[in-house]
């Protein structure tokens, strides 16, 4: 099935210099979207893995299903203010801005293996955030999956040489 017919690009969104690569169409159509959580939970083994995160928000729509195909939990990863009990945070830039995020402090266990999952690769800030909080933890990083990756900010190279395990569906 070739999944790239389920992204729309966006030139100028949201703002100039920027082309939007949306997913929503991925997710409207039940057999695309089957195949692409297929896909992501498919480049790495169940065993391998305890806990899928995932960043709000559209890291959310892939990692809850991957979690499940996985057999594995789902530990969110929020903007500010939203998770009620104690936080870890970090800090961090975006393609189009900055950001932060937190993980309830209790989400990862010591030597629990974690799986993140997103809808995009871009300048990678917010996958580093992420995988800041979840080591912070104790966690240990098995990998990180995308359905999209942007090529040209280079973020898989700068990730693949701090050791992480880097996939995607897409290429842009
Ligand atoms: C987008 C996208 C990724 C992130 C990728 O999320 O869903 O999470 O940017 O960019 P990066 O690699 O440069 O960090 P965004 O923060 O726009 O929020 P959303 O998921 O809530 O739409
Ligand atoms: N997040 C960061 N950059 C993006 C892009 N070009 N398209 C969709 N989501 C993004
Ligand atoms: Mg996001």
């Amino acid at each position: 099935m070739d999944l790239e017919k389920y992204v729309a690009s966006i030139p100028g969104f949201p703002k100039e210099g920027i082309i939007f690569r949306d997913v929503t169409p991925m997710l409207q159509d039940a057999e695309a979207f089957k195949e692409s959580v297929k896909q992501l939970a498919g480049f790495v083994k169940s065993e391998d893995v305890d806990v899928v995160v995932g960043p709000e928000s559209r890291g959310f729509i892939f990692g809850c299903p991957v979690a499940l195909e996985l057999n594995a939990g789902f530990v969110p990863v929020r903007k500010p203010g939203k998770l009620p009990r104690e936080v870890v945070s970090c800090k961090y830039d975006l393609e189009y801005g900055s950001n932060e995020i937190q993980m309830h402090k209790d989400s990862i266990k010591k030597g629990q293996k974690v799986f993140i999952v997103d809808d995009l690769l871009a300048t990678g800030g917010t996958v580093e955030a992420a995988i800041k909080l979840v080591e912070e933890m104790g966690g240990e990083v098995v990998g990180l999956a995308f359905v999209i990756e942007l090529v040209d900010l280079k973020a898989k190279e700068k990730l693949e040489s701090q050791g992480y395990k880097v996939y995607s569906i897409l290429q842009y």
